[in-house]
């Protein structure tokens, strides 16, 4: 089977000035599919959404969105997306209702009124249906947003951070939509910081660090990339060294020692490391141990592994 790419960017870099934004992103999002764009703050991922929609110009670098080259054929590109930023497009003076319309109305799609309905349901929106935006939420403000994004039914959409700030009722209204876009054959590129949202969504992923991307794969596959991770809780102080040389020894990776509440984490353990094993070989060294457990690893993990850096807590780069 010939797979046929939404989104296929080759070496998009964009500077702000010093600031080298995008440095070299090739991107690949099959025709269908859902692919998550993961990476820490100032990673990249807004500017790329922002490329990729034709909101900003590449400095360098070429793209094809649904079959269109993004840089030649920017208005072809734009009548096939859709896209909901972290920068809403909504009119606070309009109702959400109006709002709707009149994308509907602007995009040419018949029978606008009821597709203003059907969205405002569809986002638990029907019963501020009548209110001026401007006093909507901001969670409601994202969710009319994501929701003027859909009004024309593009092929390929483009969500930045699409539940940032939204409560869990309004995140899994979102994952919903999305899984409904996909049953419908969107294909849907979206940016998260939510490292489960991702796992939960996405065909493929791929994480972004310093303006380009590091590694791709599926959810389940960058997991195995890197192995389970095995912790071990101690009975003492004293025993942490002990075990983090065991985990060490097990795992051959550096292992993250918690003093305060006694335990040594080390990721990176493969099919070979069972739980037996591993206890086993603690009680071997003579680790005083309390409980030993081995799990898949996080998303974290695997972002902590392949770039070395935590997910979390990282500035915007000036
Ligand atoms: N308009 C701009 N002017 C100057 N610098 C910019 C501009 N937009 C982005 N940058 C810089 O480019 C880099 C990438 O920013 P971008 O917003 O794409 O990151 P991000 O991955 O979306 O981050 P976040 O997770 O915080 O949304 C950052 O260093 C940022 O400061
Ligand atoms: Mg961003």
């Amino acid at each position: 089977m010939i797979t046929t790419y939404a989104v296929l960017s080759e070496g998009l870099e964009k500077r702000f000035g010093a600031v080298r934004a995008l440095r070299g992103l090739d991107l690949a999002v099959a025709e269908g599919t859902v692919c998550g764009l993961l990476g820490p703050n100032g990673a990249g991922k807004t500017t790329a959404v922002r490329l990729l929609t034709t909101l900003l110009r590449p400095d360098a670098g070429s793209a094809r969105i649904a079959g269109h080259d993004l840089v030649r054929e920017p208005a072809a590109v734009r009548r096939r997306i859709g896209v909901a930023g972290q920068y809403a497009s909504v009119d606070g003076d309009l109702t959400g209702r109006e709002n709707l319309r009149l994308f509907a109305r602007l995009h040419r799609v018949r029978g606008p009124a009821a597709r203003a309905d059907e969205l405002l349901e569809r986002f638990g929106l029907a019963e501020a249906a009548d209110r001026k935006a401007s006093a909507y939420s901001g969670g409601m403000r994202r969710r009319l947003d994501l929701a003027a994004s859909l009004v024309r039914r593009p092929d390929v959409l483009f969500l930045d951070e699409p539940t940032t700030g939204l409560d869990p009722a309004g995140r899994a209204r979102v994952w919903q939509a999305v899984r409904d876009l996909k049953e419908d054959g969107t294909t849907v590129l979206l940016t998260t910081q939510y490292l489960d949202e991702a796992d939960r969504l996405a065909d493929s992923i791929a994480l972004m660090d310093r303006g380009r991307v590091a590694h791709t794969g599926s959810p389940a596959g960058l997991k195995a990339l890197i192995g389970s991770y095995a912790e071990a809780v101690v009975a003492d102080g004293d025993a942490l060294a002990g075990a983090a040389a065991v985990l060490h020894r097990l795992t051959g990776s550096e292992p993250v020692v918690d003093r305060g509440r006694n335990t040594v984490g080390a990721a990176g353990a493969d099919r070979t490391l069972t739980l037996p094993r591993l206890v086993r070989e603690l009680d071997a060294a003579g680790v005083p141990l309390l409980d030993a457990s081995i799990r898949p690893p996080a998303l974290d993990d695997v972002f902590l592994r392949l770039t070395g850096e935590p997910t979390h807590g990282k500035e915007h780069a000036a």
